[in-house]
């Protein structure tokens, strides 16, 4: 119910009005966001990579209806690939991209050209893209620029939701060679026809993706904070004699970041998902109906104010 609440406010203009003016939004804002400029996230970046952890960076936005943001958004993502490659940081560090910041909701053709012109910026900073996967109705159109984007850049990523019903059968179409396939549970609101609403149906879910992954031929990239599903994929790489640098586990920045380093210190290639950039409200929101303790930390932030 309250994860629900939380995730219809994400998409609420009232809300997000009262939350982005309260004056300690910020202090719990940055537990989860790097930072709203590039150089806030190349900071974030060195540091990070500096302690053996790989990067995925996405500069926040989502949902665009306007041609002008795409365009900013294209912008943003090319000067952040060019600071990467200055900074020779394109081997460790890559990017994250939500379609819908990009004109997916208005124009799937624009959104697609507009990732190609990213992807060759990545491709000229050393580095990959990878597409995140938004709310439900948005999955076969991603899926299909996914498939546009491989043609030139058979490197590109997409986020495959365990809580779909239909994520076992995307894994497995997806599970060829070279193909990176980021598997996390899914953090958006979706009806039950679509997605399993139960906890552990959706823990089951990423067990049979996980499984389907870790026995295919591309590279996994085991999205998650779970204990229990971290220690299933150790015990899935043993059985399907993988070797550490051919699947990668993956984290938010903010969460669970001893584990993080636990992870790396034992030689599994982990790399954190580190968001910056001004439009933060939608990446928090989602934060928050994840975890109600995060929930209950932020407002009595904001009522010992
Ligand atoms: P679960 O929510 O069960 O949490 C397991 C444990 O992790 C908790 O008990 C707690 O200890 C810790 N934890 C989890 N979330 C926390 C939080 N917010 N604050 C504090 N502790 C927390 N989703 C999506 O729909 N599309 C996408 O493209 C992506 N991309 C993505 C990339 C990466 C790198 C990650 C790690 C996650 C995503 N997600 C995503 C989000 C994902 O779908 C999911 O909502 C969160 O990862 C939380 O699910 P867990 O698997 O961590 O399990």
């Amino acid at each position: 119910m309250l994860r629900q609440a939380l995730l219809v406010a994400s998409r609420s203009g009232g809300v997000r009005k009262l939350v982005e003016t309260a004056p300690l939004t910020r202090g719990v804002v940055h537990r989860f966001v790097a930072g709203e400029s590039v150089d806030d996230a190349l900071r974030a970046t060195e540091k990070l990579t500096g302690e053996g952890l790989l990067v995925t960076l996405d500069v926040l936005g989502e949902d665009t209806l306007d041609a002008g943001q795409a365009e900013a958004t294209v912008k943003a993502y090319v000067e952040l690939l060019d600071r990467l490659a200055g900074a020779g940081l394109g081997t460790r560090a890559e990017a994250s991209l939500k379609l819908t910041a990009l004109g997916q909701a208005f124009d799937e053709d624009l959104a697609l050209e507009n990732a190609r012109r990213i992807c060759t910026a990545a491709r000229q900073a050393s580095t990959t893209v990878t597409l995140d996967m938004e709310d439900h109705t948005t999955v076969d159109s991603t899926l299909r620029i996914v498939h546009e984007l491989r043609r030139d850049f058979p490197d590109t990523g997409v986020a495959i939701q365990a809580y779909l019903r239909r994520s076992e059968e995307y894994c497995a179409e997806l599970a060829y060679e070279e193909s990176r396939v980021r598997l996390c549970k899914g953090a958006y609101a979706a009806p039950e026809d679509v997605a399993f609403a139960d906890k552990d149906e959706v823990n089951k879910s990423y067990v049979r993706c996980m499984k389907v992954l870790m026995a295919g031929k591309g590279y996994p990239m085991l999205a998650t904070h779970d204990p229990r599903l971290i220690d299933i994929a150790g015990a899935l790489a043993v059985l399907n004699e993988r070797e550490p640098e051919s699947f990668e586990y993956q984290m938010l920045y903010g969460i669970r970041p001893q584990e993080q380093r636990r992870l790396a210190g034992q030689g599994a290639q982990m790399r954190v998902y580190v968001a910056y950039g001004q439009e933060w409200y939608g990446y928090f929101m989602r934060r928050l109906a994840e975890r109600p303790a995060n929930l209950g930390f932020f407002l009595r932030s904001l009522a010992s104010k």
